[in-house]
Formats: structure tokens, sequence, C-alpha cells
């Protein structure tokens, strides 16, 4: 063909693709019109994988704004998505921590695995948020592997893998951003959302008032309560922790009372090193620090382990230190007076020597703000001590479930809620499968997702 040609040629071209396109005009128009539709009505999962339930209440908001714009998301545990379901039309939000040593959350580790061992090709689309500390040394590291294996199975990111350190607000904002710069109905939020809310400034001042051995002869590490004052008010609620700096690091500890005890207490557990020196944190709080020492402390919000209804019973399992967590839920309903029945269930090793509290507990029990109280203890066995009330039995925690199955089921019945507070490893994972055996792994999901729930565990 002739150069001088060329032009002509081209406009031919244009004009004709031009004229195909009208002709087609009401098809292609019908297309785009239900391609969008689909993405927008059918195509949303929110998956997420959480210990302690910050993830959770993400993306339970998420959901929330989405649903509140018209459009049908679901939320589900990372665990429940078959790699299957991952097709073409598919969008997934993912919202995921990471814990242990840069390890994925117990309700995202099957779906790793199921995703790793599928080798399916996926032709989704995904966003997904990693929440992290960046104190830890594998800084959202599930997040990343999780995004690095679904990329290497073919689905396609909308955009990069978006760390959040420490629930930092910031980037919780630019997260809706980029959801919104890619389509999805949402803004970001304004005010503070569950699971995101501002800790109190940096520093407080709180002197040491008092620190008590409470386990005396015990076969485990001492345990020792500490209670500390301020001249300042301050404000916090059970669920809450503190944060302390020691040595350019930070420790972090459940608090046990309720601010109308007007002291900050908590349980300290003795942890030592292979060559016999104290930890870093319970060593400064159990040895360094003498009464009426100063330490700068910073109240963290944990809003993820609020009670969610306080007039519904709540069975509350935990061993060691757990009991802190446990107590200031079991104190804050008391303080309401208007609360459900409360049932705990506390796991120790020696039933003459392992009981924090025990007045404080048999005085809750026989007074009746406990409705019931058992005890399990690794290392004793029956005749148990005569001070002791309630019911006990050899072993660990979750054994009492198996054996209270009929009460666990009719208090499930009454709508209570689950607190967990306490050992992530052995307590924490073993009371979770127990739970899922005896009462159904999917009615545990359930029991989750609606916030009835809760694990408090570290
Ligand atoms: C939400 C939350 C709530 C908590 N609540 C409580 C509570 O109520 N009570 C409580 O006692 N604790 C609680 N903890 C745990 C607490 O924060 C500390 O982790 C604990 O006190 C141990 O810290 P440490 O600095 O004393 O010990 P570290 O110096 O951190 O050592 C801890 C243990 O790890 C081992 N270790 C440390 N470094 C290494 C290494 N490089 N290689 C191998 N092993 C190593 C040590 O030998 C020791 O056994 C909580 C944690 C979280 C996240
Ligand atoms: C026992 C424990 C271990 C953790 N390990 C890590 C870690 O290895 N890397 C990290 O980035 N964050 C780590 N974190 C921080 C959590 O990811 C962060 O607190 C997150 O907000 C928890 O969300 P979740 O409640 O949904 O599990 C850890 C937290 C705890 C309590």
């Amino acid at each position: 063909m002739n150069a001088a040609n060329v032009p002509y040629a081209a406009l031919l071209l244009a004009g004709y693709a031009v004229f195909t396109l009208w002709c087609y005009r009401t098809a292609l128009l019908s297309w785009w019109q239900n391609r969008q539709q689909h993405h927008s009505l059918h195509d949303v999962l929110i998956g997420y994988g959480s210990e302690s339930g910050n993830a959770l209440a993400l993306a339970r908001s998420l959901r929330q704004q989405l649903v509140s714009q018209g459009q049908t998301a679901q939320l589900i545990n990372l665990n429940k998505i078959a790699p299957a379901q991952l097709t073409r039309d598919q969008r997934l939000l993912i919202i995921t921590s990471t814990t242990g040593d840069g390890e994925a959350p117990a309700n995202a580790e099957r779906f790793f695995h199921n995703l790793s061992s599928s080798g399916d090709s996926l032709q989704c689309e995904f966003a997904l948020l990693a929440l992290g500390d960046r104190l830890y040394s594998n800084f959202c590291a599930f997040g990343h592997q999780l995004s690095q294996q679904l990329k290497s199975l073919g689905a396609r990111p909308l955009f990069p893998v978006l760390e959040v350190d420490r629930l930092c607000p910031q980037t919780i904002e630019h997260w809706y951003e980029l959801l919104s710069a890619s389509g999805f109905p949402v803004q970001a939020p304004k005010t503070s959302t569950r699971g995101v809310e501002k800790n109190e400034p940096f520093p407080q001042r709180w002197a040491l008032k008092k620190r008590t051995l409470l386990n005396h002869g015990s076969p485990g590490n001492a345990m020792y309560e500490l209670e500390l004052s301020s001249p300042l008010a301050a404000h916090w609620q059970a669920g809450d922790t503190v944060l302390i700096n020691i040595a350019g690091q930070q420790r972090e500890y459940s608090i046990a009372s309720t601010p109308a005890e007007d002291c900050l207490r908590f349980l300290v557990r003795m942890q030592y090193h292979d060559d016999g020196s104290p930890g870093l944190g319970c060593g400064y709080l159990c040895e360094t620090i003498s009464e009426r020492d100063v330490i700068e402390l910073q109240l963290k919000r944990n809003p993820a382990c609020y009670d969610p209804a306080m007039d519904m019973p709540m069975i509350l399992i935990g061993n060691g230190t757990g009991l802190a967590g446990l107590r200031a839920q079991i104190q804050q309903r008391l303080n309401s007076k208007q609360h459900g029945d409360m049932w705990l269930i506390y796991g120790e090793r020696s039933a003459e020597h392992d009981r924090p509290w025990h007045q404080q507990l048999n005085q809750w029990h026989s007074n009746g703000d406990l409705t019931a109280l058992n005890f399990a203890f690794s290392r004793s066995h029956a005749p148990w001590p005569p001070s002791l009330q309630g019911k006990a039995c050899e072993g660990y925690v979750q054994q009492i479930l198996k054996r209270e199955v009929l009460q666990l089921k009719q208090c499930l019945a009454k709508g209570a809620v689950i607190y967990l507070c306490g050992s992530r490893d052995g307590m924490g994972s073993d009371t979770d499968r127990t739970l899922r055996e005896l009462i159904g792994s999917d009615y545990v999901d359930e029991l989750e997702l609606s916030g009835r729930y809760v694990r408090d565990v570290y």
C-alpha cells in the first residue's frame, strides 16, 4: 500500500469499529450494566482472620458500611472459604491479624493450608488489610504470606497489602479510601469504630501501692498481684490492658480491676530465660521496682474484648493470669447491678497453692454473684481442700466443659456470651477445639460472628 494512503485506511478502520460498536450498543450496554450490578450486588466476600477480635470488629464494621449502601456482602471467617469459591466474579476483602511468632490466627490457618495444597488457579480479585504490631519482629507476616499465596494462584490484588500497626486509625482510614477508589461504596469512618479507638495519651504515672505473692508453695512460677494508684482520675473498662515501656520494649498486661476500685490491679507471672534471669517485664514489675516507686504506663483500649451484652449470661473460662481479665469482667457486671448470670471456669496447677483471690471467689459464689464456679487442677486430685467452694476436678478447663456439656448448652440457649482469657497456646486452643467438638464448629463460628465468643488470649 502506498504510504500516502495509510491515514485513509486507518480512518476507514476506525469508522468501521465505531459503526460496529454502535450496532451492538444495546447488547454492550446491557453486558456492562450486568457486570456492574453483578459486582456490586453479589460478589463481595469479607473474610477475617482474628485471634482476639480486632480484625473481626473491623470486618464487621466494613460489612455494615457496604450493607448500608445497599450492597450484599457476606462476612465469614477465612477457614470457611473454600478455594473453589474464589471464582472470576468474586471479590474478596480480607482483614487478618498476625499472631504468635508471625503465625496465622486459628480461624485463618485452614484457609491458608487449603490454598497451599489446592493448586487450583484462582480468578478472583482481592484486597488485604494486615493487622499487626511493629514491636513484633515478624510484622504483619501472615497478611503478607496470605497475599503471596493468593497471588501465586492467580488472584489479582486490587492494591498492595496495607499494614496496620497497632490499629492505627489513619491507616484504617486509608484502607477505606483505597476500597472506595476501587469501586466499593464505602467512606472512611469519621468517628472511631469499634476496634480502632484511641488509647489514653502516653505516659501516665502510677505508683506501686502493693505487691502480693498469691501462690506461695506453687509447683509453678510465682504469680503476683500488683496494685497501682494514681492521683489523677483514669478511665478504662473490663477488657482493657496496660502497656508498660521497659528498656525500650513494651509489655502488655490485662487489667483486673474496674475504675470504681480506684486502683489498677494486675496478675503477673514470673518467667525465666534459659540462663535463669527473669523476663524483662515480669522481672521489672515483680522484682526490680519497690512499693511506692512510680512507673509510666499507657492504658490501652481493647474494645474487641468488651462485654457485648451485660444482661445475658456469661461463661468465663480461663487459666493462670487469665483470671485478671475474667475478674475485671465479673467486677464490672457486679458494679452495674443489672446483669446476667455468671459461670466461672478456672484452671490452675495445685488446689492447695494456686488459688488467686480464692476468698473473693468464695464470697462471690456463696452470695450468688457467681451462679456456678468450677475449678480444674492439673496437679491435684480429690479430696479437695475444705476451703474450696464450687466444683473441682483434676485436669484442664476443657474437661470441665465436657463434663458440664448440658449446662453449657443450656446457658448458650439462654443467649450466653463465652469469654475466654489466658494463654493462647494450650488453654486457648484446646478450649476452642473442645467447644467445636461439643457444640459444633458452625455454631462456634456463629457465636464469634455475633460477638458472643470473645477471646482475650496471649
Ligand atoms: C493482651 C495481653 C495481655 C497479657 N496479660 C498478661 C497478664 O495479665 N499477666 C501476665 O503475667 N502476662 C500477661 N501478658 C504477657 C506479658 O505481656 C509478657 O509477655 C510476659 O510478662 C512475659 O514478658 P517478659 O518481658 O517478662 O519476658 P520476656 O523477657 O519477654 O521472656 C518471656 C519468655 O520468653 C522466653 N524468651 C524470651 N526471648 C527469647 C528468645 N530470644 N528465645 C527463646 N526464648 C525467649 C523467656 O525465656 C521467657 O520464658 C499479656 C500479653 C498480652 C499480649
Ligand atoms: C500473642 C500475640 C502475638 C502477636 N504476634 C504478632 C506478630 O508476630 N506480628 C505482628 O505483626 N503482630 C503480632 N501481634 C499483634 C496483633 O496482630 C495485633 O494486636 C492485632 O491487632 C490483633 O488482632 P486480632 O485481635 O484480630 O487477632 C501479636 C499479638 C499477640 C497478642
